[in-house]
């Protein structure tokens, strides 16, 4: 039976290292500050919204929240994430996708200052992270989240053993690409037209499920003693609950994969809390480059 991976508990963790070093900036009179932009009405983006400005509080940050109607235009968005881009007490800028049809959310990202830009969303960071520039990248904060519950389990060097992405977003499946390839690991990205993917998932002493169709990564699929990372959340019927109830299931068929791995995370507790852990600790490390200060590692 495989490790269950605490992505709370590590999350927890790094959540303490960044309110610590955000005491320690305080000595410089600098204080971290987060600006996170909603447009609209989404619900899931609201909750989501609403732990990312409550879990800034909780570190010690200046936590600002814009709400923006629906309606509001793209020249109006960009209007604002410019004011953010010039405020000094503002050092991480997040604009939640995603953003209602008429707007641009492409052009619109590109807009965030690079080095406030701690989503790693514009095309700078994407940049370093494609050239190895690991350190002075901003990664976005999923695939970064899920690298150190990877390296929590295997150490923080991965010569040579083989990783399977599945899913190919900016978001997740890209930069997690190119952060198992920083760390050494033999990478293949797969996709919906990859060919036999459960045959090449069993080849992986690492596989990161990322594609958002629940449970579709079966047990049969993984090889003995492999390192599972399930970035999904996706919501089913659950009638064995009751009429019209729901549960949250990853992108990887749990029980019957933790049969078979080495260590596994579980949906919810793994990498759900290590996405607004690791937006703490980007927010803080561009904070400590304003202040001239070597940041904490994670
Ligand atoms: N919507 C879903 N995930 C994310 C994320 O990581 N960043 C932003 N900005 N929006 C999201």
């Amino acid at each position: 039976m495989a490790e269950i991976i605490d992505g709370k508990q590590v999350a927890e963790s790094v959540v303490a290292t960044v309110a610590d070093a955000t005491r320690g900036l305080a000595g410089k009179g600098v204080q971290p500050g987060l600006a996170v932009v909603i447009v609209g009405e989404d619900p899931a983006s609201q909750v989501y919204v609403a732990s990312k400005s409550k879990k800034a509080k909780e570190c010690g940050f200046h936590s600002v929240q814009h709400t923006l109607p629906a309606d509001t235009s793209q020249p109006d968005l960009v209007a604002l994430i410019e004011t953010l881009n010039a405020d000094p007490a503002i050092h991480g800028i997040l604009v939640q996708l995603p953003l209602p049809d008429h707007i641009d959310a492409g052009a619109i990202i590109q807009t965030i200052d690079p080095e406030k830009d701690v989503d790693g969303f514009t095309f700078v960071n994407v940049g370093r992270l494609g050239t190895g520039e690991v350190d002075t990248a901003f990664v976005p904060c999923t695939p970064a989240g899920s690298m150190l519950l990877i390296e929590r389990v295997r150490g923080s060097d991965l010569s040579g053993l083989n990783a399977v992405v599945v899913g190919r977003s900016n978001i997740v499946g890209k930069p997690m690409a190119n952060l198992l390839l920083a760390a050494n690991c033999t990478v293949t990205v797969a996709h919906s037209r990859t060919k036999d993917l459960p045959a090449l998932c069993r080849t992986a002493d690492i596989v990161v499920a990322a594609v958002g169709r629940p449970e579709m990564v079966k047990g049969d699929w993984i090889k003995e003693g492999a390192t599972v990372i399930d970035v999904g959340i996706n919501r089913i019927p659950a009638p064995e609950k009751g009429e019209g109830k729901t549960r949250l299931v990853g992108d990887v068929a749990f029980a019957e994969a933790a049969e078979k791995a080495g260590a596994i995370t579980p949906v919810p507790g793994g990498v759900g809390p290590m996405t607004i852990a690791l937006l703490m600790a980007n927010t803080l490390v561009s904070a400590c480059r304003v202040a001239g200060v070597t940041p904490p590692r994670f």
